[in-house]
């Protein structure tokens, strides 16, 4: 089998909220199914074991899902989905409520958000998927949800090493310019016609991530 052939698969992409030891946090995953619409509703999520996120789900069986929309930042993306939250405070800079159940959903646009109580956990190896009810959530929902195509195709982003939908870099270059410009740690790669890489201001953060310029390397 060919494993681009795995990129026809479709999802959508949310935000992950947990609590760990009464601290809230957050994690960007494309893993999510609904599976059944009967009362009460299910959904399963994968997640990796070694994310802080799974450990924390794991230990309080909580967990919320905020459906991401069109609008919502890539920073936002970057924040939660590139950075582990286990030794920082990823929501920080982050518009979030958290629930009185102490787990957060985010505020950043998304369409509408679901609170999950876990029902069973399958072990996977490097994953744990967890199967859960929906036992609250949003009345209404806002803009157009995201899918991973459009993340993808009209924002440039890529998902972290290890991940099902990880892309190496590489294979993600525009060689029709001769060279591009690709950050090194999410990999997503500069093109703009009109405004050469050099040009940009010394400032400027990669939009998925928001590293520095000088996390961008030249590949010809
Ligand atoms: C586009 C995108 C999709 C992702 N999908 C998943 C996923 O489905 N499952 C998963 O475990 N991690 C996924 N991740 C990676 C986690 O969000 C990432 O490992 C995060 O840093 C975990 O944070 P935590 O350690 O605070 O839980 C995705 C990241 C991105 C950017």
């Amino acid at each position: 089998m060919n494993p681009a052939v795995l990129s026809n698969l479709s999802y959508g992409m949310y935000a992950i909220g947990s609590s760990c030891d009464g601290n809230p946090n957050a994690c960007i995953a494309n893993s999510v199914v609904q599976v059944s619409s009967r009362s009460p509703e299910k959904v399963l999520v994968a997640l990796t074991k070694d994310t802080h996120s799974c450990k924390a789900i794991k230990a309080s069986g909580l967990f919320t899902i905020s459906v991401l929309s069109t609008d919502t930042p890539a920073s936002v993306i970057g924040a939660l989905g590139l950075v582990s939250g286990e030794h920082t405070d990823k929501l920080r800079n982050i518009r979030h409520k958290v629930l009185t159940e102490g787990v957060p959903v985010i505020k950043e646009n998304t369409c509408c958000w679901f609170l999950c109580k876990v029902i069973a956990t399958m072990d996977l190896g490097h994953e744990v998927v967890f199967a859960a009810e929906i036992t609250a959530g949003s009345d209404v929902s806002i803009g157009t949800p995201m899918t991973y195509a459009y993340y993808r195709s009209e924002m440039h982003g890529l998902s972290p090493k290890g991940s099902p939908t990880y892309i190496p870099p590489e294979n993600t270059f525009d060689r029709s310019s001769g060279e591009s410009f690709v950050c090194s740690v999410c990999g997503y790669v500069y093109k703009d016609p009109n405004f050469s890489f050099e040009e940009l201001q010394d400032n400027w953060t990669c939009p998925v991530c928001k590293m520095p310029k000088k996390a961008f390397v030249r590949r010809t």
